[in-house]
């Protein structure tokens, strides 16, 4: 099958959540279509690979620099956009950061609930208000994809905290959508579904093996965990010229997770 291959020259490309995961391989391929990668993150150190995704991005020939940032944070968003414009001002912005969360309603902590929404859903909202706000200054509008979950739609078992943030970021995404697209700047949003990444510790095992075992509370009918591979081209796609005419979605890559 052929692959689609957006190219993304003498574009900048901020993306927080970027050192691990779906977010770090997703950097990793707007790199190798030539975009300019600003990663911000709390964390520079990678969990599942060796090399910071900066370095690697660096390593291959591109363009990236690495910024540490806290999403729940407004001021350090905006410094991370602030970042940007040194590389001539941010034409992408991916709002992926985000942490996991569980256990039952009825156990839920105020901490908690005010944690989980501060990054997974605040976390999104600065991050869209902060590349909106400059590229409206710049009179250059651009992209904007976020993280949203198959948890966005669906409730699972011991997940509110978690299933309540994503629902979050889907309207977030519409709203935003619907108020931006007078200055002519895109907001979608990609829902992965069962993908192996260190999100939880053991989560790239556990999530491989429930996906193909039955023991998620349905299964997957491609019968397998995604990996960021699978979700990546996603975003590159949303960010691109490819999807001009697409706003306030939100594109799942679930392995037809949702289909019944
Ligand atoms: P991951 O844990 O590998 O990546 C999350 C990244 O966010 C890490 O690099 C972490 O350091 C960073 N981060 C956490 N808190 C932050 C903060 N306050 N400020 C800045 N960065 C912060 O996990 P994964 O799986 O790659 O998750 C990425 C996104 O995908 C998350 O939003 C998650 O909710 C979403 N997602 C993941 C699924 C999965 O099965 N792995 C399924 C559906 C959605």
């Amino acid at each position: 099958m052929g692959r689609l291959n957006p190219t993304f020259d003498d574009e900048t490309v901020v993306i927080t959540g970027a050192t691990s995961g779906i977010g770090r391989e997703t950097a990793l391929r707007f790199g190798d279509a030539g975009a300019t990668v600003v990663v911000g993150d709390i964390e520079e150190e990678p969990k599942d690979a060796d090399v910071p995704t900066h370095e690697a991005i660096e390593d291959g020939g591109g363009t990236a620099t690495f910024q540490r940032t806290d999403v729940t944070d407004r001021e350090q968003i905006r410094d991370l956009v602030g970042t940007a414009r040194e590389y001539g001002g941010v034409d992408v912005m991916i709002n992926n950061a985000g942490l996991y969360i569980g256990g039952s309603v009825l156990d839920l902590e105020p901490e908690e609930f005010d944690r989980i929404h501060s990054v997974n859903a605040k976390g999104v909202y600065f991050g869209i208000q902060a590349a909106a706000a400059d590229m409206i200054e710049r009179g250059e509008p651009g992209a904007i994809v976020n993280t949203a979950s198959i948890s966005s739609s669906h409730a699972q078992f011991d997940q509110v905290q978690y299933d309540s943030t994503k629902g979050a970021v889907r309207m977030i995404t519409r709203g935003s959508a619907l108020e931006l697209a007078e200055h002519g700047i895109r907001v979608n949003a990609v829902g992965p579904g069962q993908i192996a990444t260190e999100f939880i510790e053991g989560w790239t095992e556990e999530a491989t093996e429930a996906a193909s075992s039955g023991d998620l509370i349905k299964d997957v009918p491609l019968g397998r965990a995604g990996t960021p591979e699978d979700v990546a081209g996603a975003y590159l796609y949303l960010a691109s010229e490819e999807a001009s005419y697409v706003t306030g979605e939100l594109l799942f890559v679930d392995g037809g997770w949702q289909v019944f």
